[in-house]
């Protein structure tokens, strides 16, 4: 045993459990059996950047200039095109010099600006079910998660002002999320927006909107940004993000927009934490903005095509679900019978164990989410007609799949470890 005391930060004790843990740890276990699982677990893009952008990145290396530190907040280049962006696809303004603010993935810039933003005795209000860093990185920030059902109307904002009217301190931060992860969860048009604008500023709230699938819808919707209503600006800041519409995961850029004193504390925590993004990804980026609004488009329809393939799929194995109109995601009902008393924790080690398929089990995404599982459209459809098939064999049939000898044929490993 080591001499040496570790002991680490009361931050760290208190985020809650890692509810992924098995199933990650069953996961691997299988993969290293050569299990060909069907890997619908993680919200994790299989599909590749648009060409033009991964030509830039590639010129862009091999520029000797690329490789100093950058700037913290994002190359002014990179934040004036995303506001150029904002005005052509939602009609708003935005100052790119002080509205607009690059960040390392938007699940990074989330976390630090509830450290800029939140400390011990503040309060932050998430709906539940909700995205795990939506509530670890206020607990993080050493502050404090109330958790209310989560909606998409008036209903949902009336418990949202119930806890306002009640807590005290009164809550800071109202965090939101439409179209939503896990759920799909949409909201109508911008007058729900508008209606969380006057709650905020009747309580004195500041709102944070994670944006990610914004660019991901289907059919005719087109989801609204929280930018659009009336004196969003004044309250708040909205997160977008290039690992979604542009397949860019692995780089790891996003943005903050909105609010300037808000975006300015985000400034201040990343200016002595980070130094930018490494440049030849802000000016691929740039490119990706300016000239890949096809790709975005072609990306939604291949999401769209796999929703179809899933929910139509499911259904026909009796399961009852909505068809989800934006996201990577299918948010389906366990049926009892399936559920057999169990949490969907269990639920979900029983598929990737009988029908080899991996599946995130809507508990882990808060109490809200137990009796469904979360489906990400992540795989090419053949791989996801064979996974409806084997779920379907194995819940109604009996029937496993003990396929250990097959080797892997998914091109990419969907294995990261946090969601
Ligand atoms: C709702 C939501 N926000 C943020 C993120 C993180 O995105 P990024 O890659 O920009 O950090 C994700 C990723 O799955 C997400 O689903």
């Amino acid at each position: 045993m080591s001499e040496w005391n570790i002991n680490v930060s009361s931050r760290i004790i208190r985020l809650p459990p890692y509810l992924f843990g098995q199933i990650n740890k069953l996961k691997y276990d299988k993969r290293r059996a050569d299990v060909d699982i069907i890997d619908l677990g993680m919200g994790n893009p299989q599909d590749p950047p648009p060409k033009a952008v991964v030509e830039k990145l590639c010129e862009a290396v091999a520029d000797p200039r690329s490789h100093r530190y950058s700037a913290s907040a994002g190359i002014f280049n990179l934040r004036k095109e995303m506001a150029k962006l904002y005005e052509s696809l939602y009609g708003v303004k935005l100052d790119p010099e002080k509205e607009v603010i690059a960040t390392i993935g938007s699940k990074e810039g989330f976390s630090h600006i509830c450290l800029a933003l939140m400390g011990p005795g503040d309060t932050a209000i998430v709906g539940d079910p909700y995205f795990p860093i939506h509530v670890y990185a206020v607990a993080l920030a050493g502050a404090n998660v109330i958790n209310v059902p989560l909606g998409n109307d008036q209903a949902f904002l009336d418990r949202v002002a119930y806890v306002a009217e009640h807590l005290y301190p009164k809550p800071k931060l109202l965090i939101l999320n439409y179209p939503h992860n896990p759920t799909a969860m949409t909201i109508d048009n911008v007058g729900f927006f508008e209606a969380v604008v006057e709650l905020a500023k009747k309580h004195g709230m500041m709102v944070i909107h994670d944006f990610a699938y914004g660019r991901t819808c289907f059919d005719d919707y087109k989801a609204p940004s929280f930018m659009q209503a009336r004196g969003a600006k004044d309250v708040g800041v909205e997160f977008l993000t290039m690992s979604k519409p542009y397949n860019m995961a692995g780089w790891r850029i996003g943005f903050c927009v909105g609010n300037s004193e808000m975006i300015r504390a985000l400034a201040t925590i990343k200016g002595y934490y980070d130094y930018g993004i490494f440049q030849a990804i802000q000016i691929a980026s740039i490119i990706a903005m300016r000239h890949c609004e096809a790709d975005v488009k072609h990306q939604a329809s291949i999401y769209q095509t796999r929703r179809d393939i899933v929910v139509d799929g499911l259904r026909r194995a009796g399961w009852e679900i909505e068809s989800p109109r934006a996201g990577m995601f299918v948010w389906a009902k366990v049926a009892e019978k399936h559920l057999a008393g169990q949490g969907t924790i269990d639920f979900a080690m029983r598929l990737l164990d009988e029908a080899e398929v991996a599946v995130s089990p809507g508990r882990a995404f808060g109490e809200q989410g137990e009796g469904y599982v979360r489906v990400a459209l992540v795989e090419n459809e053949q791989r996801l007609r064979q996974a409806v098939k084997q779920i379907d064999r194995a819940l109604n049939k009996g029937i496993k799949f003990p396929s250990a000898s097959k080797k892997k044929k998914t091109g990419g490993r969907n294995d990261v470890e946090k969601d």
